[in-house]
This record gives structure tokens, C-alpha cells and sequence, in this order.
């Protein structure tokens, strides 16, 4: 019998799946209970190779189903939560936030409140780098303001509140995480480098915004799954950890090593088009304090990207499924009435 039972939920999706196979292999005291709503982005082939894990089970809901969360904790106990289910696309927050709102903030309160009542030993909520806004210049650390500007961001930030409410008003025992922009492998192909990788291959154009000048830090999924391991381990309660890539690049930069990797040409493949409204020119975080928890990142972005790509290459029977149906709709909506930049 293992000696920790953990829940996660969100555990089909992208730094779910990765974190969830990480902390089977590297902790074999613990179980894991996977709760996720298995929503669009969501993927049960993301698991398949730990799904016979006597140590793994998957229950199918919904964090903001206030029943279905306290049925799952009167029925068993659990000694930890890490919360990494959540809506994450920008683009899709700005057509229609209504799914933001109900899981980044309801859900999060929901799984708080069942939280407390089933006295966890500890509460992890996955949060992001977007919270604190644009940067101009330094580093964010974790006392700096958070400024969101996306509905997506504004959503996490109300999560982050409602978990630093709880620490301060019920002595919660919990955390957040606020990770940079995650590549690797398992990525749903709506975000900027899967799409790109998953668009080239395929000899299509991509759809670069605006000037391509803002920059984001890449962090590899291994080192993000990795960070929220150490937080949940040695992090002190009621705090907040950044964990940040170290690998900054503009979106152009990024583009043009795509374009080379999948042996395309930019100026056949890229176009320039519409801006994103709001759009975040610079994220950048201070990550001292992670950093003297004993974590830091691993991967260089410029391995990390090879090895993207051809994870990619290798694994077209994953990620062609999911570029076909609803995501075909999708696309259709978010690019085809933007214009060139
Ligand atoms: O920073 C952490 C955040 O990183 C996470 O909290 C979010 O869940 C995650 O989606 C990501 O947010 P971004 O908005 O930075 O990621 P996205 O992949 O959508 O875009 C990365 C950059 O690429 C951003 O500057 C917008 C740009 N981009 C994106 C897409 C989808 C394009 O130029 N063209 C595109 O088609």
C-alpha cells in the first residue's frame, strides 16, 4: 500500500500528463489520482503508457462540479492536490472567456473549499508567469504585482488570489507555481510552437503576430514538471514560486529555428498577420527562489527545440487527430479573418 495518495487534476492535459508520469516514476511512495474533465485540449493518449500503473487511476469530472469534487474526497482520502486543470489558450480567452471564469476561479475555490475540508497536507496550485503582466524590463519576482491583461491571465490571477486567501485566512497549507511558457512534448497544437512544428511539417504557412518582437522565456515541460516536484516537496506554505526557463527569445527568433528545423523557407511559410489584442510584449521572472530550494532548469532551449521538433516528427499518429474537427473550426475562427501585419 503507498504510503501518499495524491490528486491531480488536470492530469490529460499538457504539464499534467508530464508531471503526472514524472512523480509516478520518481516517487514510488505515492499514488496518483487523476481527475480531469477531459475538455478539448485534454488527451487520455497523453497517459497511455502509465494507464496499467497499479499506482495510477483516472477519475472522469469537472473542478468546478462542487458535487462531483466532494464525492471524490468523501469517498477517499488524500494527502496532496496539485491543481494543473485549467482553460490556458490567450486566443481562445479572447473570443470567449465564459470557461476561464468557471474553471480557472470557480474551480479553484471549489477545490480549495474540499481541500480544507479534508485536511491535505499540502495544496499546489500550477499558476503561470502571465499573472504579473507585460514586463518592460528586469525580472518579476514573486512579490511584484500581478497585473494581468488577457482574460485568461485575469482568470489565473483570481485562482492565485482565492489560494493565497485560503493560506492566509484558514492556514491552508498551500502553494502556487507561476511557470513561463512550457514547450515539449504533449503539447496541444493550438499553442505557438506546436502549431508551428505541426503546420510546417505539414508544408503550411504560420501565423506569426504582429512584429514577432515579443519575448517569452521557454521552459522544457521535464524542467516545469520537475520545478512543481521540488515546490511540493521543499516549498514553504503559503508562498509562491517562479519558475522561469532562463531561455529567453522574440517569437521571430523562435520562428526562424522552426522554419530551419523543418527545412522550410520564412519567407514562403511565415506570414506576419493581426496583432493579438492586449498582447503582452515581454514576460521575464526572477527565479531566486526556486532556485535556493535546490531547483533549476535542465534543458537548453537549443536542444530542447531539436528534440521538440522531432519528437513531433516521430509522434504525427498523436497530433494529426487533434488538428482535425473542432480544432479545424477553431482555426478557421482565430485566422481567418486576420489580416497581414
Ligand atoms: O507564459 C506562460 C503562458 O504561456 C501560459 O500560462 C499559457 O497557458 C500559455 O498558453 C502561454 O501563453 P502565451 O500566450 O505566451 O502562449 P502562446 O503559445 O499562445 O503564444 C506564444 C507567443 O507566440 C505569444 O507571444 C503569441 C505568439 N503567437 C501565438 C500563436 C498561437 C503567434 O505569433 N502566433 C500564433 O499563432
Amino acid at each position: 500500500m503507498s504510503a501518499e495518495v495524491w490528486l491531480v487534476t488536470g492530469g490529460l492535459g499538457f504539464i499534467g500528463s508530464n508531471f503526472v508520469r514524472m512523480a509516478l516514476r520518481e516517487r514510488p511512495d505515492i499514488s496518483i489520482v487523476n481527475l480531469d474533465a477531459v475538455t478539448y485540449a485534454a488527451n487520455p493518449a497523453n497517459l497511455a503508457d502509465v494507464m496499467h500503473d497499479l499506482r495510477y487511476s483516472f477519475v472522469k469530472g469537472d473542478i468546478a462540479d462542487e458535487r462531483a469534487v466532494a464525492d471524490l474526497l468523501a469517498h477517499r482520502p488524500f494527502d496532496v492536490i496539485v491543481n494543473f486543470a485549467a482553460e490556458t489558450h490567450v486566443d481562445r480567452s479572447i473570443l470567449d472567456a465564459d470557461a476561464f471564469l468557471r474553471t480557472d476561479v470557480l474551480g479553484t475555490y471549489v477545490l480549495l473549499k474540499a481541500a480544507r475540508k479534508a485536511n491535505v497536507r499540502r495544496f499546489l496550485q500550477v499558476s503561470t508567469d502571465e499573472v504579473y503582466g507585460h514586463v518592460p524590463t528586469g525580472a518579476s519576482n514573486e512579490d511584484a504585482p500581478i497585473a494581468p491583461r488577457s482574460p485568461y491571465a485575469a482568470s489565473k490571477a483570481g485562482g492565485d488570489l482565492q489560494v493565497l486567501a485560503y493560506a492566509a485566512t484558514f492556514d491552508l497549507p498551500a502553494l502556487i507555481t507561476r511557470g513561463s511558457n512550457t514547450y515539449g512534448p504533449y503539447q496541444y497544437p493550438e499553442k505557438f510552437i506546436p502549431l508551428f512544428i505541426t503546420n510546417l511539417i505539414d508544408d503550411w504557412p504560420v501565423p506569426l503576430y504582429g512584429d514577432g518582437l515579443q519575448v517569452r522565456d521557454w521552459l522544457h515541460v521535464e524542467d516545469h514538471a520537475r520545478g512543481i516536484l521540488a515546490v511540493l516537496e521543499r516549498g514553504e506554505n503559503g508562498q509562491i514560486y517562479n519558475l522561469g526557463g532562463d531561455n529567453s527569445r522574440t517569437n521571430l527568433e523562435v520562428t526562424q529555428r522552426l522554419v530551419e528545423l523543418c527545412e522550410r523557407s520564412f519567407e514562403t511559410h511565415v506570414r506576419h498577420v493581426t496583432d493579438r489584442p492586449g498582447h503582452d510584449r515581454r514576460y521575464a521572472l526572477d527565479c531566486t527562489k526556486a532556485r535556493a530550494i535546490g531547483w533549476s532548469p535542465q534543458h537548453d532551449f537549443a536542444s530542447g527545440i531539436v528534440d521538440t521538433v522531432r519528437w513531433y516528427r516521430e509522434n504525427e499518429a498523436w497530433w494529426r487527430p487533434l488538428k482535425l474537427g473542432a480544432f479545424a473550426d477553431y482555426y478557421e475562427t482565430q485566422y481567418s479573418k486576420r489580416g497581414t501585419h
